[in-house]
């Protein structure tokens, strides 16, 4: 079997979901996509403010369509097989800039999110570091047909926890690496042996129907 590191790398988008200058979860976000660029991933490290959209409002998708953020967003998402988001968590959920990026995405046709791995890690001066956003994070990319994967990292303290090359403690450092690499390893494995048959269709309440079903088409 060849080796899939020698084929194609695999493409991965990551970004902070904090619009904040000296955002910490972008610092994290910056790390992990230096670890994936040294495990010979082909990284695109972006910032949430290329992202930037008004409130999610049907009228206004009515009027103009989509906005320019979260096309540039879906175009960046669908150019990667996985990607890397590290959020804030704000009042023990996710921001509600990340959730209503994740709304005008998930307008698109095909899902932008379906069958895309995903790792979620968050940053916080918290003592949890913030674990109690990505639960809800996980949510909605869920529910869009994203394998978000089980293993979750995130970084406590993190206004004390970085020194210039990273993060500052071995232990959690080399956790953090692994956490990625391990990551990593299982998105390669699905891009280059696909092997899970699936089939997403987004389920609002209604009982299946043709007028109902918000489905993608099966890659054959
Ligand atoms: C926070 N913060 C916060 N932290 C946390 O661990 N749990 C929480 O529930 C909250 N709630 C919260 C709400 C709001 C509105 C703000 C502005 C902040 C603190 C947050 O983790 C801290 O500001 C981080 O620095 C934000 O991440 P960035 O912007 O540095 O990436």
């Amino acid at each position: 079997m060849p080796s899939p590191t020698s084929s194609s790398p695999l493409n991965v988008l990551v970004f902070g979901a904090s619009l904040r200058a000296d955002s910490i979860n972008q610092k994290l976000a910056a790390l992990a996509a230096r670890v994936a660029r040294e495990s010979g991933a082909q990284v695109d490290l972006a910032l949430m403010r290329e992202f930037d959209a008004p409130f999610y409002d049907g009228d206004l998708e009515a009027a103009q369509g989509i906005p320019g953020g979260p096309t540039a967003f879906r175009d960046r998402l669908l150019a990667c097989d996985a990607f890397v988001v590290s959020s804030p968590e704000y009042n023990a959920s996710m921001p509600g800039t990340i959730k209503n990026l994740i709304d005008w995405t998930s307008r698109f046709r095909p899902q932008p999110f379906d069958g895309k791995h995903g790792l979620l890690m968050s940053a916080s001066p918290s003592l949890a570091g913030g674990k109690g956003g990505l639960w809800s994070l996980r949510i909605p990319l869920e529910h869009l047909g994203s394998r978000v994967f089980p293993d979750m990292f995130s970084l406590a303290m993190a206004h004390k926890a970085f020194v210039d090359d990273g993060i500052a403690d071995p232990a959690l450092r080399a956790r953090f690496e692994k956490n990625v690499q391990a990551f990593l390893s299982l998105a390669e494995a699905a891009k280059h042996y696909p092997c899970m048959k699936r089939a997403w269709v987004e389920f609002l309440g209604e009982p299946p129907g043709v007028g109902e079903d918000r489905v993608d088409p099966v890659p054959s």
